[in-house]
């Protein structure tokens, strides 16, 4: 489990201890991969793809263990089209349909799960819904990065992939949304944002929960801090429709409770959670340790 999300939701772990898992903080001293990078800080607050390159390495060590990959890759994406799948049948029987979709992105699962079935709608019979992937401000590789090939996995354990990323040593700082914390973005969430036919916002973290906790109070359900990130884009976008005086159906993921985060939402009621964007320095830094072709 990355390091940030170890220490900050514990219960989480204690969760998995109790269906009988053990459970590490990444980077560890259990893999070449960790071990490389806790040479070089051995206070790294871990990131996804760390984790991956552990992961990967260990199944590599045993046939009966399998690797699945949560985000990012083709086919995960198109399974969670089931998404939006859902939501057009329920729209249908609301009798709306949606003007804005927002969804929050980490590597693109649940973005191209509610996004893509209504894409079809744009791309065959011209309507203009519009597709907002809801990125951090800490982590912000499609609104601040470089369209190139780079790994998925800080190690090099995957194969190089086209996509938006800020470099796959990029390690972002340990905010709440544990979950959007990785460098890149999946290949086809990537090619659509460079053809123009989705788009992608970047929010800080306070904002976010300022919107978590609004949604909290009105609909009664404590939403993941991955998920404000939709929140605070849907409220933005509901604010702007309500300034041009025009009704809009904004459609938006509820990508995960926060029942977990209760350090973080505490944090946030206490006046304690601090507000972060990467500067550009350190985007730069990383994009120059990449030596993969740029894509024109
Ligand atoms: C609750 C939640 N939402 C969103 C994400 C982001 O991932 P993706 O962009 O693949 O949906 C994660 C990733 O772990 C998550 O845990």
């Amino acid at each position: 489990m990355v390091k940030a999300s170890y220490e900050g939701k514990p219960y989480r772990k204690i969760l998995m201890n109790t269906w009988g898992a053990s459970v590490y903080p990444s980077p560890s001293n259990r893999t070449e991969a960790g071990k490389k990078i806790l040479a070089a800080d051995p206070d790294s607050p871990g990131s996804l793809g760390i984790a991956i390159s552990e992961a990967v390495e260990l199944a590599f060590q045993d046939e009966n263990t399998k690797y699945a990959l949560g985000s990012v890759l083709n086919h995960v994406l198109m399974h969670q089209t089931v998404i939006g799948l859902e939501a057009i049948k329920q729209l249908e029987q609301a009798g709306d349909f949606p003007d804005v979709i927002v969804a929050p992105f980490g590597g693109g699962s649940n973005f191209a799960g509610i996004s893509f079935p209504f894409l079809r709608y744009n791309l065959e019979e011209g309507k203009k819904i519009r597709c907002i992937a809801a990125e951090p401000a800490s982590c912000p590789k499609l609104t601040r990065g470089v369209f190139r090939y780079d790994l998925g996995d800080t190690v090099g354990m995957t194969p190089l992939l086209p996509m938006y990323t800020l470099g796959h040593n990029f390690i972002p700082a340990p905010i709440h949304a544990g979950g959007l914390r990785y460098h890149g973005a999946g290949a086809i969430v990537s090619q659509l944002l460079k053809d123009g036919l989705i788009e992608a916002q970047a929010l800080k973290q306070l904002e976010c929960f300022e919107a978590g906790i609004k949604f909290a109070r009105t609909e009664g359900i404590i939403p993941a801090p991955e998920a404000t990130h939709a929140i605070a884009t849907a409220i933005r976008e509901a604010e702007r429709a309500k300034e041009e005086g025009v009704s809009k159906t904004i459609l938006f993921n509820l990508c995960g409770h926060g029942h977990f985060d209760m350090g973080a939402y505490e944090q946030y009621l206490s006046g304690k959670l601090v507000e972060h964007e990467v500067t550009q320095e350190e985007i730069l830094a990383s994009l120059a340790e990449l030596d993969t072709p740029v894509i024109s």
